[in-house]
């Protein structure tokens, strides 16, 4: 048994990493249905990639089974989880090939489950989101990306919107008054599961294009994958380094705030 469970979930573009040794293929039944992950050792690291749409990118934002992925996560006694996800930058000064390590975001989902407390505990469970995303994740993230020289963003706020449809100039143009940063379509209810769970979570959002408006031309589906595809490299790097990075025993809050989760 190896001292750190480290689970990777990749968004858009990152459907497998390769550094992750003698890797297995292992499908979870949760409660809120099957998992599918791969788990292997990476350092003295025990490592678990799980590809958020599916290995041939087969799931839209709005159907990805969270809890599910979550769940698993948690019944594997998983310690820390860095996710990536592609965004729209709002901002000028974010150019695609930055890496923002988000510590906000602002919910504009409409109809997704968003919690694992739906009240079946007899109490009521209000979970403290003062931050967001794990600052001690954050940290290795951002230690990893500076020693190899990328360009880490420290903040940076997410806007979740419903998908799969791209947004509307005029919706930019309001989550920019807003203060957003970053615009994507599923770092919620992931951090907030990740959080009721007592799961450390922090995300790398990976800007592929300008939002709408802020871009002339049309977006598309496969403008965000090829933008994707060239960072591939990099962030299999700052992912690898960022593992490393991450202690055995953080001084997050994390573990505490999921105390009420129901389990499986
Ligand atoms: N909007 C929402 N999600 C995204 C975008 C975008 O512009 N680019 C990549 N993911």
């Amino acid at each position: 048994m190896t001292e750190l469970r480290v689970a990777i979930i990749g968004g858009s573009g990152i459907y497998r990493q390769s550094f992750i040794e003698n890797s297995k293929e292992i499908t979870l039944d949760t409660r809120f249905g099957k998992a599918a992950l791969k788990e292997g050792i990476y350092q003295d690291r025990t490592v678990f990639f799980m590809a958020r749409h599916g290995g041939g990118h087969t799931v839209p934002p709005h159907l990805v089974n969270y809890r599910a992925n979550i769940a698993a996560l948690k019944a594997l006694e998983v310690d820390a989880i860095i996710a990536t996800a592609a965004v729209g930058s709002l901002r000028r000064e974010i150019s695609p090939g930055t890496r923002v390590i988000i510590d906000q975001f602002i919910d504009f989902t409409k109809q997704r489950p968003l919690t694992f407390y739906e009240g079946e505990e007899g109490f009521v469970v209000h979970t403290d989101f003062s931050e967001p995303y794990c600052n001690e994740v954050r940290a290795a993230i951002l230690k990893a990306g500076k020693s190899l020289g990328q360009n880490v963003i420290d903040g940076g706020c997410y806007i979740c919107t419903e998908g799969p449809r791209f947004e509307t100039p005029a919706e930019i143009r309001m989550f920019m008054n807003w203060g957003a940063n970053v615009v994507g379509m599923t770092s919620v209810p992931e951090t907030i599961l990740a959080r009721e769970a007592g799961l450390c979570y922090a995300t790398i959002a990976l800007p592929t294009n300008y939002a709408a408006g802020i871009s002339t031309d049309p977006l598309t589906q496969d403008e965000v994958l090829a933008a994707m595809e060239k960072e591939i490299p990099e962030v299999e790097e700052l992912l690898k380094a960022s593992i490393t990075e991450i202690k055995s025993s953080p001084a997050c809050y994390c573990r505490e705030a999921g105390k009420n989760y129901p389990g499986e």
